[in-house]
C-alpha cells in the first residue's frame, strides 16, 4: 500500500506526518493500493465539507472512496482520498488531553477504514465493528512500534574522495584518503567509500588497494561499469560496490545509472561482481522503472540518487523531490533491497530524512569534508554520526 501525502499545514512536522502514516498503513496490513492524504488548515477542509457534503464548518476528517460510486472503474489500486485538518485535530487534542500527533494517528486510521468499507453511521453493529478494528490497528502499532525500537539505527559511510582531490592538487602523498578513512572510523563511520574513477581525478589504485588491507567497517567501491575497473574490483574484493555512471566531464557524479536502458550489459556486470563474491548496489534516481530494473538485474542494493533533492533551490520543489525519494525507498524495500542514499547530503539537508526507515545508510562526502577543513575531520564525522544515528 503507498500513500501520496499533500501537506499543507505547519501544525504538525512533515516527518512525523510521514511516521505516522507508515505506521498506520503498516498495522492496517492491506496490500496492493494507494491512497492519498490530504492534510490542511479548517478553512481548506470548511470548503471541502461545504463543496462535497453541503455541509458547514470544518470537520476533522472527510474520507472519499474510489472503490465506489462514479470513479470505481478508473483504477482498481485506488483507495481514495482522507483530508485531514490538523487546527481541528489539534483542537480535539488539547480537550482530550492528548498530543496532535496521537489524534491525527485516530484520525488518519478513522479515514482509511471508511475507504476499506467500514462505516458508524447507520448501524449499531456497524459502529461496533469500526471501533474494534480501529483498536486492533492502534494494538498492533504499538507492538509495531515496539519491534521497531529494536530495529537498526542508520548508518553512515563516509566518501573520502575530497582528501583525494586535495592531495592530487598538488600531486605529492599528503593528506592521505587511507589516513583519513582510519580517523572517520575512530570517529564513528560504519563504511568508507571511494570512486575510482577512470581518469583517476582524485582516487588512485594505490588508495584502494590499501584500503582494502586497513579499512575496518565496510569498504564500497564506487565504480563505472567499464572493463579496466571491473577487472581492478576482481583483483580488489572490496564487500561492496557500487555502480554509477561516468562522464569524463563532469564535476561529480550528475544522475543515476539508466538501469532500464542497459538491462543485459548490467546483469553480466553484476554477474561477475557477485562471482567475485562482492555485494552489488546501483546508484539509481528514485524513478520507480529504474528500481524495479534495478531488481531485476541482480542488485542487492540501491542508493538513491539526493543530489536534485539536494540542489532544489525551492522548499516547494525540495519538498516533491524529498518525497519520490521517501517513495522510491519504499518501493525499494518491498522489492527486498537494501536501500541506501547519497549525494549532496549535508548537515541541514539530512535532517528530512528522519523517520525514513527504508534507508539503511548514507553515503556522505563533500560536506563532511568541507567542513572538516575547518573543524577537523574527527568532528566532522562525530556530528555527521550524530544526526544520522537520530534520524
Ligand atoms: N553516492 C554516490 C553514488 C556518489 O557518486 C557520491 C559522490 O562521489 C556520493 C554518494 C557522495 O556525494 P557527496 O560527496 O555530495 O556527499
Amino acid at each position: 500500500m503507498e500513500i501520496q501525502i499533500n501537506n499543507q499545514q505547519n501544525r504538525i512536522d512533515p516527518a512525523e506526518i510521514w511516521k505516522i502514516s507508515r505506521q498506520v498503513l503498516k498495522a492496517l496490513r492491506i496490500g496492493e493500493g494507494e491512497v492519498s492524504l490530504l492534510v490542511v488548515g479548517d478553512q481548506a477542509m470548511a470548503r471541502y465539507n461545504q463543496r462535497y457534503l453541503g455541509r458547514r464548518g470544518p470537520t476533522n476528517v472527510l474520507a472519499f472512496s474510489m472503490q465506489e460510486g462514479l470513479f470505481s472503474e478508473i483504477n482498481p489500486h485506488l483507495w481514495g482520498d482522507v483530508v485531514i485538518s490538523t487546527e481541528t485535530a489539534g483542537r480535539e487534542a488539547r480537550e482530550a488531553g492528548i498530543s496532535i500527533n496521537q489524534r491525527f494517528q485516530f484520525l488518519l486510521i478513522h479515514g482509511l477504514l471508511h475507504l476499506l468499507g467500514y462505516d458508524h453511521e447507520y448501524s449499531e453493529s456497524e459502529t461496533r465493528r469500526m471501533e474494534a478494528k480501529t483498536e486492533e490497528v492502534m494494538a498492533r502499532i504499538e507492538t509495531d512500534n515496539k519491534e521497531d525500537t529494536n530495529m537498526q539505527i542508520p548508518r553512515l559511510a563516509v566518501n573520502v574522495d575530497h582528501i583525494a582531490t586535495v592531495r592530487q592538487a598538488r600531486k605529492i602523498n599528503e593528506p592521505d584518503p587511507v589516513i583519513a578513512a582510519g580517523i572517520a572510523e575512530l570517529a564513528g563511520a560504519e563504511g568508507i567509500i571511494v570512486h575510482l574513477r577512470e581518469d583517476r581525478r582524485h582516487i588512485q589504485d594505490r588508495d584502494l588497494f590499501m584500503l582494502k588491507e586497513t579499512v575496518k567497517t565496510k569498504l564500497n567501491l564506487e565504480m563505472a561499469a567499464a572493463e579496466e575497473i571491473i577487472r581492478i574490483a576482481l583483483k580488489v574484493r572490496p564487500p561492496m560496490v557500487t555502480l554509477v555512471p561516468e562522464k569524463r566531464q563532469e564535476l561529480t557524479t550528475e544522475g543515476g545509472l539508466d538501469v532500464r536502458g542497459h538491462r543485459k550489459a548490467l546483469k553480466e556486470t553484476v554477474k561477475r561482481l557477485h562471482k567475485g563474491k562482492m555485494a552489488v548496489s546501483l546508484f539509481v534516481d528514485a524513478d520507480p522503472e529504474q528500481i524495479r530494473a534495478s531488481k531485476e538485474v541482480g542488485a542487492d542494493i540501491i542508493e538513491l540518487h539526493t543530489g536534485h533533492y539536494a540542489e532544489a533551490k525551492k522548499e516547494k520543489e525540495a519538498q516533491r523531490l524529498f518525497e519520490r525519494i521517501v517513495a522510491g525507498a519504499e518501493l525499494g524495500a518491498r522489492l527486498d533491497l537494501k536501500v541506501s542514499a547519497g549525494h549532496g547530503l549535508n548537515y541541514i539537508n539530512i535532517r528530512r530524512f528522519q523517520g525514513l526507515e527504508a534507508i539503511e545508510e548514507y553515503s556522505i562526502g563533500h560536506s563532511i569534508i568541507a567542513r572538516a577543513v575547518y573543524v577537523g575531520l574527527d568532528q566532522a564525522v562525530r556530528e555527521m554520526v550524530a544526526l544520522v544515528e537520530q534520524l
